[in-house]
């Protein structure tokens, strides 16, 4: 893991813009994995951005969300895809065909959820898959006791979740049951990058980055996947043991990334 502490969260978001600009300039047609939230709302202002500006251009990236919510329409304000376009898609140069997101009908949920992974495969796996974190340390809805081997699949909310959310669920039947890309689905992904503001996540990610790989913090998991970073702004860094050592390494990985090659 990489843990990259920035001083605020503004540098988390030119951190993580950066990296998402570096592979689409690489990769033309990347395939995203993306969150929804509150944490990603500035980052998807700076892409925004940056696709006006004509520094990044998404005509060929492809996506896929995270979750949603189960049996909602898309023009529910509540709904991620309602949240996606609003924030994100609507401003940007990307094609509607390449957009994807989980089925959020109930109905041969099964076949589609197997589906949405067979998609994700079928365009060669997500290349980046961008990540936030729950307090309770979700990823995606993969709430506490997920399967560590989980596909896309509906999960039940915990009250937490549901509180946190605030969703407005009139006319919403099943306002605890969402969609959402599994943890299997999640470490599939060639490169992860999760991101985190504020004291209210501190404590999910000492136990994401510092504590046994468990169910009971599902985000622990992605100690087992090779290339993880984790870009976070002080205050959630702050219940960190090794945070001093995290600093340092990243003060010191360009002379080392030099050296290496050097002698390679
Ligand atoms: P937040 O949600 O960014 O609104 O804190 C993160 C999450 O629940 O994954």
């Amino acid at each position: 893991m990489e843990i990259i502490i920035k001083d605020n969260f503004d540098f988390v978001v030119e951190e993580i813009a950066k990296e998402i600009e570096n592979l689409i300039k690489e990769k033309p047609n990347a395939v995203l994995g993306l969150p929804t939230g509150n944490t990603p709302l500035k980052m998807y202002s700076k892409l925004i951005e940056k696709g006006k500006k004509g520094e990044i251009d998404f005509s060929n990236v492809r996506t896929f969300n995270l979750d949603e919510y189960a049996e909602i329409k898309a023009d529910d304000p509540s709904s991620f895809r309602y949240y996606m376009f609003q924030n994100f898609f609507n401003h940007i140069n990307i094609k509607k065909e390449n957009i994807h997101f989980p089925p959020s009908e109930l109905k041969n949920i099964y076949e589609n959820c197997k589906k949405y992974d067979k998609t994700i495969e079928n365009l060669g796996g997500i290349d980046l898959m961008i990540l936030g974190i729950g307090r309770n340390g979700h990823i995606g809805f993969n709430e506490p006791t997920s399967s560590l081997d989980s596909r896309t699949r509906v999960k039940t909310l915990t009250e937490e979740t549901l509180k946190i959310n605030n969703i407005k669920f009139e006319g919403v039947k099943y306002p605890d049951l969402a969609v959402t890309m599994g943890i299997k689905t999640i470490l599939s992904s060639k490169r992860i990058i999760l991101i985190a503001e504020g004291e209210g996540k501190a404590e999910a990610i000492k136990k994401t980055v510092e504590e046994p790989v468990g169910a009971m913090w599902p985000s622990s998991v992605l100690q087992m996947h090779e290339k993880v970073k984790i870009i976070i702004d002080e205050k959630a860094a702050s219940k960190l043991k090794l945070k001093d050592y995290y600093k340092r390494i990243y003060s010191r990985k360009v002379y080392v990334d030099a050296l290496l090659k050097e002698k390679n």
